[in-house]
C-alpha cells in the first residue's frame, strides 16, 4: 500500500465561495486525506437540540466531489458554552482545586456523566447522519486525550465514580487497607465512602492511592472513548482512529487503542523539541529548526505498537507553530523529512495541520500549507515534492524489528508517583534507551507488557517496568530473545510496595541491599567509560557479573539469556553496554554520525540526515536536512 497525504480543515472557519477553490487546490496538490469536524459543535448544536446539518453536508458534499476522502472528527473535545449552563459540574477541576473554566478547549471532567452522556449524543447525531456516506471514510474520535494536562480531575465527580472504582476493585475495605498499608500513619478507612482523592493532602497521600488514583483516571479516558466508539460501531464500518500526543503518559494508550482500528498521532518537532524535551540547550540550539533526531521516531514506533500496525501521523507540523517557547521554522527540507520519517516507519497517511493559516483567535500565529492570505506557504510546496517522491511507487512495507522496547504506561505512573529522585521520569528513561539504540542504527518495536509474544526478537529491553508478573516473565522465559532488565525493573509488587525478592534473572538469587539517586550534577565515572546518572542499586548476587562500577558494585549481571542492568547511564556507557548487548544477541549495529538516523523496513533502508551540515554514511553523502533511500540486500 502507498502512503497518502491530507490535511486538517476548518470549512466553518472560511467563507462558502472558498470551499471549492480549497477542496481543488488540495486535490491538486497531491492530498488525498481531509480532517474536518472535530472542533465544530457550537456550529451543529447551536442551543441544545436545534442543529444546523447543512454547512456540514455541504462541505462533505464538496470535499468527496473534489476526489477528496474524509476523516470526520466527533466534536466533544469543544463543547458549547451552552453545555456549561446545563451541566454546571461537568468541568474538570485541578489538583490545587480550582475550576479549569470555559474559554478554550478540553473544559470537561471525564467522570462527568451527564457529559458523558451528551457525548455519546452528538457522537450517535453524527454517526447517524455521515456513518454511510460515501466520503467519509475515517473517523476521529475527540482530539488528543490528555492534552494541556486534562486527564487527571479532582471534582466531586470523580470523587463518587473514583469510590466506585475501589469498591469494585477492593469488595471489602479491609482488603484496600492491607493493599494500601493503610496501618502507616493510622490511615485505616472503616469504609469506601470516607476515601477521598488524594490532592490537598498536608504532605504526600498514601503511594498505593496516588496509584489507584491514576489508574481510575486512565480507566475514565478508556470508558469515555469506548462509549463513543460503541455508538458509533452502529452507524459506520469505517475506521475509527484518535489522535494521541507527544509524550503523554497519564492514561494507557494501549487500552484506548485496543478498541480503535488505527492510531494516530500529533506530531510537531519543533515545538516539541522547545516544549517537551529534556535536552540540554546545546542540543536544542543544534536541532531548533529540524526537531530531535528521535523525538518523533519514538513516538512512531510507539504509536505503531498501540495501533497493533495500523498508525497515522494525524497532524504534521508543516511550519512555525504558535505554543512553544520559542517558534522558529523548519529547515528547508525538513517537512519532507519529517513526511518521509514518518512513511519510513509505517504510517498510512500523514496529514498537515493546518490548511489555511487562520488569522483569527489563540492558533492565528501557527502557519498552515497556505498562508491567510490563500498563497502557497513553504510547506505546501514540500508536501507537494512528497507526493511526487510518492509517485515513484516506493515500498514502505513494514517488518518486525529484532530489537523490541517494552512501554508500560503504569510504570510511567509509578516513578510520577514516587520518583525518589526529582528528575527520575520513565518516558525520559526509554527515550534514552531508545536514542542510544538509534544511535547505533538499529530499527525498533514497541511492545506492551502483555504482549505476551516475544518469539521472533533478538533482543527485549525491560527497563524501569514497575513490576513483573508471571505470564510475562513466563513468555519472556519461553522466547529465544536476550533480556535485559534495569533499572528499577520488578522493585513494586501491583499494589505498590516492596516485593519479597529480586525476580529479573530466573535461577539466581540476587538481594538489593539499596537504592540511591543521584544528583544530575554528580554522575559517577564508570571505569570501562561513560557514567551513572540519576539512579543506582547495589545488589548482591550469584548471578556473573558483567561490568562493575567504580566501587566495585555489580553494574551488569547475567544469568542465561538475561542480563540486568542496575543503574541508569549516560549515552556514552548506555551505548557500549546496548552494543555488546546487541552483539550477543546477534543483532548488527553501525556508528551512526550525529544526527544521522536510519530506519529499515522490509525492502528499503532509509536515512535521514538531522543535522544542518552534508553528513557522510555507509558511502551516501546526506545534505542537511535531507532524506535518502536505498534498495536492501535481501541476499
Ligand atoms: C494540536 C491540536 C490542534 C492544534 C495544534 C496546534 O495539539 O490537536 O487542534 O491546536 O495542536 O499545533
Amino acid at each position: 500500500m502507498t502512503p497518502e497525504l491530507g490535511c486538517c480543515y476548518y470549512p466553518e472557519h472560511w467563507p462558502r465561495e472558498q470551499w471549492e477553490v480549497d477542496a481543488q487546490l488540495m486535490k491538486d496538490s497531491g492530498l488525498s486525506w481531509v480532517r474536518i469536524g472535530e472542533f465544530c459543535w457550537s456550529r451543529i448544536e447551536p442551543k441544545p437540540g436545534l442543529f444546523e446539518w447543512q454547512w456540514l453536508d455541504d462541505a462533505i458534499d464538496v470535499l468527496g466531489q473534489a476526489g477528496l476522502k474524509v476523516v470526520m472528527g466527533t466534536p466533544t473535545a469543544t463543547p458549547p458554552r451552552w453545555m456549561l449552563t446545563k451541566w454546571p459540574d461537568m468541568l474538570a477541576v485541578d489538583r490545587d482545586g480550582q475550576l479549569r473554566k470555559f474559554g478554550s478547549r478540553r473544559h470537561y471532567c471525564f467522570s462527568h456523566p451527564g457529559y458523558l452522556s451528551e457525548s455519546v449524543r452528538i457522537a450517535e447525531l453524527f454517526g447517524q447522519r455521515y456513518g454511510k456516506h460515501p466520503s467519509v471514510v475515517a473517523w476521529q474520535i475527540d482530539n488528543e486525550y490528555g492534552c494541556h494536562d486534562t486527564i487527571h480531575s479532582y471534582s466531586s465527580n470523580a470523587l463518587v465514580a473514583f469510590r466506585q472504582w475501589l469498591k469494585d476493585k477492593y469488595k471489602d475495605i479491609e482488603s484496600l487497607n492491607e493493599a494500601w498499608g493503610n496501618v502507616f500513619w493510622s490511615m485505616e478507612y472503616s469504609s469506601f465512602s470516607e476515601i477521598d482523592l488524594p490532592n490537598l493532602t498536608v504532605t504526600e497521600a498514601n503511594p498505593s492511592h496516588e496509584m489507584d488514583f491514576k489508574r481510575f483516571s486512565s480507566d475514565c479516558v478508556v470508558n469515555f472513548n469506548r462509549a463513543q466508539v460503541d455508538v458509533l460501531r452502529h452507524y459506520t464500518d469505517q475506521p475509527l482512529i484518535h489522535n494521541y500526543m507527544g509524550r503523554i503518559v497519564e492514561f494507557d494508550h494501549f487500552a484506548v487503542g485496543d478498541d480503535l482500528d488505527i492510531a494516530s498521532w500529533d506530531s510537531y518537532p519543533l515545538g516539541f523539541l522547545e516544549d517537551r524535551s529534556d535536552s540540554s540547550d546545546q542540543h536544542k540550539r543544534a536541532y531548533s529548526q529540524q526537531g530531535d533526531p528521535d523525538f518523533q521516531a519514538m513516538h512512531h514506533d510507539l504509536y505503531r505498537a498501540v495501533g497493533k500496525g495500523r498508525w497515522w501521523v494525524m497532524e504534521q507540523q508543516p511550519g512555525p507553530v504558535n505554543w512553544a517557547p520559542y517558534n522558529p521554522a523548519p529547515l528547508p527540507g525538513m517537512v519532507r523529512l519529517w513526511t518521509w520519517e514518518a512513511f519510513a516507519h509505517g504510517a498510512e497517511a500523514v496529514c498537515y495541520f493546518r490548511w489555511r493559516q487562520a488569522p483569527f483567535a489563540q492558533e492565528q500565529m501557527h502557519s498552515g500549507l497556505l498562508r491567510p492570505d490563500s498563497k502557497p506557504a513553504r510547506g505546501l510546496l514540500e508536501a507537494r515534492q512528497v507526493a511526487s517522491d510518492l509517485l515513484s511507487g516506493i515500498s514502505t512495507e513494514q517488518c518486525q524489528a529484532k530489537v523490541a522496547l517494552l512501554f508500560d504506561y503504569e510504570s510511567a505512573w509509578a516513578w510520577q508517583v514516587q520518583p525518589q529522585g526529582q528528575s527520575f521520569d520513565y518516558f525520559r528513561l526509554q527515550f534514552d534507551v531508545y536514542r542510544a539504540l538509534r544511535s547505533l542504527g538499529i530499527s525498533i518495536d514497541f511492545v506492551p507488557k502483555n504482549s505476551g509474544n516475544f518469539e521472533n526478537y533478538s533482543l527485549v529491553i525491560a527497563a524501569g517496568l514497575m513490576s513483573l508478573d508471571q505470564s510475562l516473565m513466563s513468555a519472556l522465559e519461553a522466547s529465544k530473545a536476550r533480556v535485559l532488565m534495569g533499572p528499577r525493573t520488578g522493585s513494586k509488587t501491583e499494589h505498590f510496595s516492596i516485593p519479597d525478592t529480586f525476580e529479573c534473572l530466573p535461577g539466581s538469587v540476587s538481594t538489593v541491599e539499596y537504592v540511591e539517586s543521584i544528583r544530575p550534577d554528580k554522575p559517577r565515572e564508570l571505569p570501562a567509560g561513560g557514567s551513572i546518572i540519576e539512579w543506582q542499586e547495589h545488589l548482591h548476587t550469584d548471578a556473573t557479573v558483567l561490568e562493575h562500577t567504580g566501587d566495585h558494585a555489580p553494574l551488569l549481571i547475567e544469568r542465561g539469556h538475561f542480563a540486568y542492568l542496575t543503574a541508569w547511564l549516560d549515552q556514552k556507557a548506555l551505548k557500549r553496554v546496548l552494543s555488546d548487548e546487541c552483539i550477543k544477541a546477534g543483532v548488527t549495529t553501525y556508528d551512526m554520525p550525529e544526527g544521522v538516523r536510519i530506519r529499515d523496513t522490509a525492502t528499503h533502508r532509509f536515512m535521514f540526515n538531522y543535522a544542518n551540515d552534508t553528513r557522510q554514511f555507509m558511502g551516501e553523502s546526506l545534505e542537511p536536512a535531507s532524506v535518502h533511500w536505498a534498495e536492501l540486500d535481501q541476499s
